[in-house]
């Protein structure tokens, strides 16, 4: 996709400057983890009886999906952080060969934490090298070629591997099954996206009226990736066009400017919304149809404009397709109403 969306909710590639802010802005606690009350609750018994335990035993493997943006990898940060071990990132697309994967796992100390990233584009070859590393702390490779090769079976230190994904769905059972803790996190609630807007402001230096909080924290599809993405848009606004300061004001007219609506939705949500209702009306439209009207990958639509459309019930997914509904007309009629 060629045009650059604001409130895409994965990370802009190669933009140094937002990698700086958001390392800068990631919680490291799950005091300073704002939100996911059920996840936090959940893995602070599973770390507490780990660190109870004086038997050399782990932390469960962890499993967390959800839409992204959402705190995934920074989860897996406050886990090896509350642990106290260290924490190895990787990524499914990253190990290519079985070898890959045999050298990052001997590497690691009892304890540690192997984060993987996007767990469900991992190579089968790998996957399976992985199941019983995960079951039994067991690598079992081939070394040497032909009728020379042997296999062998060397022991692993006892690691935890905390895998991310957008989508479960696309994750092979039997590795899902080597997970014993699978949680799926949730968009958030607007409150906490404006105490993270808040904690965003101070580190950031920066002093914001409470009204403005509010406005953004509306406007950041319930995502703290996006709400920090506002705000240092109309923080830059607040600097060029006043004193510094974001009040209301400020912070309208600058999402006035990002074409972004009250409900957060950017033109390209309104244009794909817009796009099914003309040529399908109420009716519901396939996937590769809808990628056919708007010119991007199924997957795109189905990993960054649906999650959003979807929990705010402007779309509905049916087993025939996807339609708009009744509200998704209702606020395409309404934006129309104000041109
Ligand atoms: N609970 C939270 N409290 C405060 N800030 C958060 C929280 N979760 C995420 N953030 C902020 O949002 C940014 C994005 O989070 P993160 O990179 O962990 O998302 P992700 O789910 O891993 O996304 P992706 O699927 O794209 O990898 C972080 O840099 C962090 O600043
Ligand atoms: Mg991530």
């Amino acid at each position: 996709m060629a045009i650059e969306r604001l409130v895409e909710p994965t990370m802009a590639e190669n933009d140094k400057e937002e990698e700086r802010i958001e390392i800068s802005l990631r919680p490291v606690t799950f005091r300073e983890y704002i939100g996911q009350e059920h996840l936090k609750n959940n893995l602070k018994l599973a770390i507490n009886a780990v660190k109870k335990r004086s038997d050399g035993s782990t932390l469960d493997h962890v499993l967390l999906y959800g839409p992204p943006g959402l705190g995934k990898t920074t989860m897996a940060g406050v886990i090896a952080h509350e642990l106290g071990t260290n924490l190895r990132v990787t990524s499914g697309p990253a190990i290519e060969r079985a070898g890959d994967l045999a050298s990052i796992l001997t590497n690691l100390k009892d304890g540690d934490v192997l984060f993987i990233d996007e767990i469900h584009r991992l190579r089968r070859v790998v996957e399976e090298i992985l199941y019983s590393a995960m079951e039994d702390y067991k690598l079992d490779i081939v070394i040497g070629k032909g009728p020379a090769a042997r296999s062998v079976r060397l022991d692993l230190p006892h690691f935890t591997v905390i895998g991310a994904t957008t989508r479960t769905g696309s994750l092979a059972g039997p590795l899902r099954d080597r997970f014993g803790i699978i949680h799926r996190l949730e968009y958030y609630k607007e409150p906490e996206i404006e105490q993270i807007i808040n904690r965003t402001a101070k580190i950031l230096n920066t002093e914001i009226h409470p009204e403005a909080t509010q406005l953004l924290a509306t406007r950041s599809r319930l995502t703290p990736r996006i709400a920090n993405r506002l705000f240092k848009r109309v923080r830059d606004y607040a600097d060029v066009n006043g004193d510094g300061i974001i009040d209301h004001q400020t912070a309208k007219k600058s999402l006035e400017l990002m074409e972004i609506d009250a409900l957060g939705l950017d033109p390209a949500d309104r244009n794909m919304l817009q796009l099914m209702y003309d040529n399908y009306g109420d009716r519901p439209v396939g996937l590769t149809t809808i990628a056919a009207l708007t010119g991007d990958e199924t997957t795109t639509i189905e990993d960054f404009y649906e999650p959003y459309l979807l929990q705010l019930g402007l779309l509905a997914r049916t087993p025939k397709g996807r339609l708009v509904t009744e509200k998704g007309r209702k606020h395409l009629q309404s934006i129309q109403n104000k041109i």
